[in-house]
């Protein structure tokens, strides 16, 4: 199976951490407290599994998919040192397009997943990842935010594209605009509950998505 990650994915976890100061974790992490001990989750092209470990520690019931060998094993890696969480985590090695439990999971979170994708091709990952959700549960972006206009768009554009400059070099990531994350949740049969922006002095940089299923 491609593994687009095979030699950065070591460095991505950590460096995320720094490039946003902490602010991707927490954006990965914050719709959470939706969810309740016992409930399904999904989280598409996991990675490390961040969020997925402390939904885990929660007592959530969660399936990771990741297409990379190399991603998979680093969250393997954490998760093993986290008995709590092991006992509730499954992983699986392989595309999001051949998991087709159709309306299965109370949420499904795509963190930092989106952008890997084109833009002739991101509608139809999101609309794929929707149909996972059950009538009622949450489909969660969480994302680089959309630049606005002026100085503070620049900012924004700077700081996306310093980092899809360097994955789509090393990756299989494609260098493109940022997506319209809240435009791709509701294309997708979700109405926006709410969002949470993450910032730096201000700027923000960084924001989570809460989708509804209808
Ligand atoms: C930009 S990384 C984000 C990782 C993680 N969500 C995070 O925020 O740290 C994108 C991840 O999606 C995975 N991926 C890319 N295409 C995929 C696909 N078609 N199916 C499953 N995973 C995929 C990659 O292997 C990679 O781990």
């Amino acid at each position: 199976m491609k593994d687009g990650y095979k030699w950065v994915g070591f460095q991505y976890e950590l460096s995320g951490n720094i490039y946003s100061l902490g602010r991707i974790p927490k954006c990965k992490s914050t719709m959470l407290k939706h969810l309740k001990p016992g409930q399904k989750l999904l989280v598409a092209g996991a990675g490390h599994g961040t969020e997925a470990i402390q939904a885990a520690q929660m007592g959530i019931d969660v399936t990771v998919v990741d297409l990379s060998a190399t991603m998979l094993r680093h969250c393997r890696g954490r998760m093993d040192k986290c008995s709590d969480a092991a006992a509730c985590m499954t992983c699986i090695n392989d595309d999001i397009f051949n998991i087709q439990d159709t309306e299965k999971y109370d949420m499904v979170m795509a963190n930092f997943f989106l952008n890997v994708f084109p833009e002739k091709r991101v509608d139809e990952v999101a609309n794929h990842l929707a149909s996972l959700v059950k009538p009622g549960g949450y489909f969660v972006v969480g994302e680089f935010v959309l630049p606005e206009k002026g100085l503070i768009g620049l900012l924004q554009n700077l700081n996306w594209y310093l980092a899809i400059l360097f994955y789509s070099a090393t990756t299989e990531a494609t260098l493109h605009p940022v997506h319209d994350y809240a435009g791709l949740v509701r294309g997708s049969g979700c109405d926006i509950e709410s969002i949470e922006y993450f910032s730096i002095m201000g700027l923000k940089l960084y924001w989570s998505i809460l989708g509804k299923k209808k």
